[in-house]
Parts: C-alpha cells; structure tokens; sequence
C-alpha cells in the first residue's frame, strides 16, 4: 500500500487541483493500494471527490477517548466519518504532543474496537541509529504499543527512522529490508494467531528513490510525506510500486 500523509498541509482550492490530477493519472489503472491521509478539516472533501474510486481514506491520529477533551477528536467520530485507516504514533506527535507508547496502545484498542485499520508508526532517533540500538528501539516501541491488544489481519506497520523524516537523508534500502523483516519476527512472536504485517516504509520516499526501495522483498509499500503533496509525483511513485509489486 502507498499512503499520503499530508501532515498539516492543504486547502480546499489546491486540494481539488491535486485530487482531479490524481484521477486523471490513474483512472484507466485502478486505484487499488492506494490511502490519503488528508487533515481532519478536508477529510470529508476529499472522500467526496475519491471515495467512489475505492482510494481509501484515513486520519492522521486519533484522540483515545471522547466527551471533554476539547480540540479532539473521537475514535468514534473517525468510524462515524467512514476513516479506513488511521495513522497512530507518527514520530511528530511522539515529539511534539508527548503521545507515549502507552498512549499509542490505547489508541490501538480503540482503532481495533470501531473495526479502523491502524497503521503503526514507529522509528528509531539517530542517536539510537548511530549507537546501534535500531532494532531494540523498535521491538520496544512494537510490544509497548500493541500489548493487551488482539491484533487483527488488516494491521499495517510503517518503519520511519526519525533521521530520514524531511531530510532528504534514507537508510540504505537492504537495511531497511531487514528491519522490516525483523519487525515482522516481533510482530508474529507477540501474537497468538502469527499475524504478519504489512510493513510499510517511510523517511525521504521520492520517486527518484522509490524503486531502490520496493525492488526490496521485505518492504510492502510506503508512507510518504513531502513527495505526496505533488499528484503528479505521488502518481509517479504509485507506478512504480505497481511495477515492481503488483505483478
Ligand atoms: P517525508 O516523506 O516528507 O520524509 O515524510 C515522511 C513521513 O513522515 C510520512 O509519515
């Protein structure tokens, strides 16, 4: 799957440009594997004007709970507004909204209780990447997140080192392959049914990079920021994923 999260960018008029590019790029291919994750605000113009092509739509996070929490919003609303998915634990709102891995598991629980695809956002700082401690970041991070949780078939991971966000900077691929690999070892052993995610990849994709990244077994798609505000390149990006995965 290849998902757009458009952060806190967007607006109406440029929103309608970007969403009739898309169309006009992908209609005679098909719009499977495809997820917009818009602002809450254009959540629903933008399931307008995609939702009858089965692109899937989600949010970016998601509040744990409803009633007095002002400026939230509720897991309920997000099944009430039909979000397919939802991103939870996304480094920015690890950093900059304090979300702890506690917190992320039970926005988990609620994702998994109102029947919302979750996609898991975990990553390594580079300080840990630098003193060698990537894969026992994530495997904390993973069984801290998804503990008491049952995990369902549909659970998405994406692996997004904090160092590769925005910075034009990526590991390099075959490592990425094999921390993908292991995230699924963690997740399989932390599960009673060997659930196997999808592990999606995010950090500085662009389609200059792309097929370096999916020619790779491990990796099932991508999370993309920068390089998905641009229909045209995200396009670009959605093509080659095809190319090298959907054959
Ligand atoms: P960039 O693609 O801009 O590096 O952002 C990645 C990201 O944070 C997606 O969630």
């Amino acid at each position: 799957m290849i998902i757009a999260n458009w952060k806190a960018n967007g607006d109406i008029e440029s929103n309608k440009i970007w969403c009739n590019q898309l169309i006009s790029r992908m209609s005679d291919k098909g719009f499977k594997s495809i997820g917009i994750a818009p602002s809450y605000i254009h959540f629903n113009q933008i399931k307008n004007m995609l939702k009858n092509n089965g692109i899937e739509i989600g949010f970016q996070d998601i509040d744990i709970e409803g009633g007095a929490r002002t400026g939230s919003i509720s897991p309920s609303m997000a099944a009430d507004s039909e979000c397919s998915f939802c991103l939870i634990g996304h480094s920015e709102r690890r950093e900059i909204f304090n979300d702890d891995n506690d917190t992320i598991s039970k926005k988990y629980k609620m994702l998994a209780k109102h029947h919302i695809k979750p996609v898991l956002c975990i990553g390594e700082s580079f300080e840990d990447f630098q003193a060698g401690k990537t894969e026992k970041k994530l495997q904390t991070q993973i069984e801290e997140c998804i503990q008491g949780n049952i995990l369902s078939e549909n659970l998405i991971i994406a692996y997004e080192p904090v160092w590769a966000i925005g910075t034009g900077n990526t590991p390099k691929p075959k490592d990425v392959n094999t921390i993908h690999e292991f995230i699924k070892d963690v997740v399989q052993s932390a599960t009673e049914n060997n659930i196997v995610p999808q592990v999606l990849y995010g950090g500085s994709v662009n389609k200059n990079n792309a097929a370096d990244f999916f020619v790779q077994q491990n990796i099932d798609g991508a999370l993309i920021g920068g390089a998905s505000l641009n229909a045209d390149i995200f396009s670009d990006i959605i093509d080659i994923y095809r190319r090298l995965r959907e054959r």
